[in-house]
């Protein structure tokens, strides 16, 4: 534990920043996308519009490239497109904590609070829910002398009691916690007058047995009048962060919901998080990454970025997720074709090479013969693809870096949409790989000149 106030904060800060010239040398940078100074980042945290400015915290580890006690890293934004780096806005520095976990934000009668788990390793594993405010703006934060506010989960759920997401009802506050209960995931409901006094109202919603044994980062947003519930479950094979379209009912305290589904198919997007802005759109921003996967960026003292910013809608039960239309305001050159050069084996060859590039093609599923493979290059006759099947019409992009003409491993992703108009977006930064594929979303951190 720190003796003085603010001393573990400089600390990382100044280890951060020494590393951050390094970091922004590095090939892999990106050079839209959020990511840390220097160091390890992991899961969005504390979402929020408020004064019209956007913050976005994150899991931060300053001090090294791997995963370690966490912080909350900051970044802000007025327009969702250019993003300023924020000081560190949490260190652990408390006696019940030695790591400030996930968490959300929102704005208390304009004070900026953030709520997080402190999680303290053990043995025994000790998570509670805790809050911190800002009166400057985001600037610096002072933790709740009350905390913990929430010190243990309720009898007979598991340890693992984390990632507190906090929204405004109409009596008052909510909470959803992410834990486990007799090896089942499931969120557990708070309920606030003030953002102080938490009481425990029961199961918001729990695994039926299939969906994994512990759900991290529960998160509830309104898209569309529709109540959307999503969580990255631990032990759900084949599926990594999962969403439900339904209602939540304040009086029973429960959610009920409509299938669950994959909220991206590509293979690095972890602990989403939804938050209304101020203006009542929904917006999601996701980790661009998975644990356990080596990081090519480590040598240059940085891991992680976090992924675009994406508008969100229910249509026919299922969330759409559309990259935020302000992202235009980063558009450079723009090339225009009416008719893309198709080649007879149906490949379409863009050079990517680490750049920032934004492409979007727009045709109707009739016309676009038996499909075709859009190839990102990395280098020439090389790169990572975007296949379409029109007979199928489905979607699959092999994750990684293929030789054209490569028998690729193809895990087709059917678009289950009515509408023939199909429109592939995708964006490229000098890491990663975002297709949107009106409504299938795949996300891909990818090393171009990775073979
Ligand atoms: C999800 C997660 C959260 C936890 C955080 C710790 O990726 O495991 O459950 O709060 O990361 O960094």
């Amino acid at each position: 534990m720190e003796t003085k106030p603010g001393a573990a904060l400089r600390r990382a800060q100044e280890a951060m920043m020494q590393t951050a010239p390094a970091a922004a040398r590095s090939p892999l940078r990106p050079r839209y996308h959020i990511a840390a100074p220097a160091g390890w980042i992991n899961d969005p945290n504390g979402l929020i519009q408020t004064g019209g400015v956007y913050h976005v915290f994150y899991q931060l580890h300053p001090y090294s490239p791997e995963w370690g006690p966490m912080h909350w890293g900051h970044a802000a934004s007025r327009d969702l497109a250019h993003w300023e780096d924020f000081p560190i806005a949490l260190a652990p520095d408390q006696p019940y904590e030695d790591g400030c976990f996930s968490g959300c934000a929102v704005d208390a009668g304009g004070v900026l609070t953030l709520f997080y788990t402190a999680h303290r390793g053990g043995p025994p594993l000790r998570e509670s829910q805790c809050a911190a405010r800002s009166f400057d703006g985001g600037r610096t934060f002072v933790k709740d002398p009350q905390n913990p506010l929430i010190p243990a989960p309720p009898e007979g759920f598991s340890a693992d009691f984390r990632d507190p997401k906090v929204w405004r009802g109409d009596g008052g506050w909510h909470m959803i916690v992410g834990s486990s209960h007799g090896g089942r995931g499931c969120a557990l409901l708070y309920d606030s007058p003030d953002l102080s006094r938490w009481e425990y109202r029961g199961i918001f919603a729990e695994s039926d047995g299939s969906s994994g044994t512990m759900w991290e980062c529960p998160n509830y947003c309104e898209v569309d009048g529709r109540g959307v519930f999503l969580f990255s479950p631990i032990g759900m094979p084949g599926h990594k962060n999962v969403y439900q379209t339904g209602s939540f009912d304040a009086r029973s305290g429960k959610f009920t919901g409509g299938p669950l589904r994959e909220l991206d198919h590509g293979v690095d997007f972890y602990a989403a998080q939804a938050f209304q802005d101020e203006r009542g759109r929904a917006l999601l921003v996701a980790w661009m990454d998975r644990w356990g996967e080596p990081h090519p960026t480590a040598a240059d003292g940085w891991a992680g970025l976090l992924t675009l910013p994406r508008e969100l809608h229910v249509q026919n039960g299922r969330l759409v997720q559309q990259p935020a239309p302000e992202l235009a305001l980063l558009r450079g050159e723009t090339l225009a074709y009416r008719r893309l050069p198709l080649r007879p084996d149906g490949a379409l060859s863009v050079d990517w090479r680490g750049q920032c590039l934004e492409l979007e093609l727009s045709f109707r599923r009739e016309e676009a013969g038996r499909g075709f493979t859009l190839w990102l290059d990395t280098a020439p006759g090389r790169g990572v693809p975007i296949v379409y099947d029109a007979r199928r019409d489905a979607f699959a992009a092999p994750h990684g870096v293929f030789p054209h003409g490569a028998d690729l491993p193809l895990d087709w992703v059917p678009r289950e949409s009515p509408d023939p108009a199909v429109s592939l977006r995708v964006f490229t930064d000098a890491c990663s790989v975002e297709a949107f594929a009106s409504p299938l979303v795949f996300t891909s951190r990818i090393a171009p000149d990775a073979t």
